[in-house]
């Protein structure tokens, strides 16, 4: 039986903002189940609706068997949740944040000193229980994060960029975590992620959504396939400016329908070329675009990425959109532009 199941579920703010618009998926006890998208996306909107903290406009859902919108009491007994900002409260040791969460969830004083044993141990922070968080690093105020949103035992954890802003090495440990809990405890996980990465190595299937749209859902391994073949990647100028974009047009022109080709998709300055296979396209491809005058800088070619499927589904890279807080403002500021026209 599905953990979550959502129907058609929809949120519309003020403004007609359509942040999530009719999505359909389900997850299963024990699985690791992605939301990779970039920002704006609609993530945050979905994880707080299925929390019961917001709610739907219209759609439907339940979670561990409940209907969010009925019995949003009985959701909030079964779930946990790690928002997008950490929640700890860095003035209290690490023991007194986790603590006052069991409270919250009314569990005993025996059973909170038990499950703070096993939380620190399980999330690597053995050791720190009686230390301020203001003395703990980025990562570890993850963790404990994470082990607050656990502390009664959920049936499903909701994880809101759970590795944003770690270093590499933290994130891999993160990682280990989170599997742990799906398929040691059965713990259903919901994460978002604009990591390809983390969506790739870490979950069992991935949606795909832009626009408050899922744009497609499957295992790492079904999207992949879905493209089909290999992915020529062709960069036909150093700078990308409108001479570069003009470049790339005329390429997918020339490229387009020629029976070795199975799509084009240009992204900013690059064109991805769709082939059955990429060795012995490339010589056709470097020919075609010799006889029109087309000239490119660098070609390579690859087995099809999750970033190549975000490309083909949304007509962008995610590449693009990772990046610093100014790109995610401006990101951000375009979709809300997009969605008022
Ligand atoms: N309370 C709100 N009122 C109006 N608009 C909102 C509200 N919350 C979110 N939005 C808008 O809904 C859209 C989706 O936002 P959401 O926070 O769900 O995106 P996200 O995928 O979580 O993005 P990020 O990766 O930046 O966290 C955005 O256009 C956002 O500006
Ligand atoms: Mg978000």
């Amino acid at each position: 039986m599905s953990v979550i199941e959502a129907k058609s579920l929809t949120k519309i703010f003020p403004g007609d903002v359509k942040a999530v618009d009719g999505i359909d998926f389900e997850v299963g006890a024990g699985e690791i189940f992605a939301f990779l998208g970039p920002n704006g996306a609609g993530k945050t909107t979905t994880i707080k609706m299925l929390n019961t903290l917001i709610l739907p406009t219209s759609g439907s859902a339940t979670v561990a068997g409940f209907d969010v919108v009925k019995y949003p009491a009985e959701v909030r007994k079964r779930v946990g949740y790690a928002a997008q900002d950490v929640g700890v409260d860095e003035r209290a040791t690490g023991r007194e944040n986790l603590t006052l969460y069991g409270h919250f969830y009314r569990l005993d004083g025996k059973k909170i000193k038990e499950r703070v044993k096993e939380l620190f141990e399980l999330v690597g922070l053995t050791g720190y229980e009686d230390k301020m968080v203001s003395s703990y690093s980025g990562g570890m105020r993850k963790r404990l994060d994470l082990a607050m949103g656990l502390i009664h035992q959920p049936q499903v954890i909701f994880l809101d960029e759970p590795t944003t802003g770690l270093d590499p090495q933290t994130r891999v440990h993160l990682w280990d975590y989170i599997n742990k809990l799906a398929k040691t405890m059965g713990v259903a996980v919901f994460l978002t992620t604009h990591y390809m990465e983390e969506a790739d190595r870490l979950a069992d299937r991935i949606a795909i959504i832009d626009l408050g749209k899922i744009m497609t859902i499957g295992t790492s391994d079904e999207l992949k396939k879905s493209i089909g073949g290999d992915v020529v990647m062709l960069t036909p100028c150093a700078v990308k400016d409108e001479e570069c974009r003009d470049f790339v047009r005329r390429a997918e022109a020339a490229l387009s329908g020629k029976p070795f080709v199975s799509g084009t998709k240009p992204s900013d300055g690059e064109l991805a070329v769709y082939v059955n296979d990429g060795g012995s396209a490339i010589p056709s491809i470097m020919q075609l675009l010799g006889s029109q005058g087309i000239e490119v800088k660098t070609i390579s070619t690859s087995r099809p990425s999750l970033d190549d499927v975000f490309l083909k589904y949304t007509g962008r890279t995610i590449r693009a959109q990772e990046g610093t807080p100014t790109t995610i403002m401006q990101r951000r500021r375009q979709v809300n532009r997009r969605r008022n026209q």
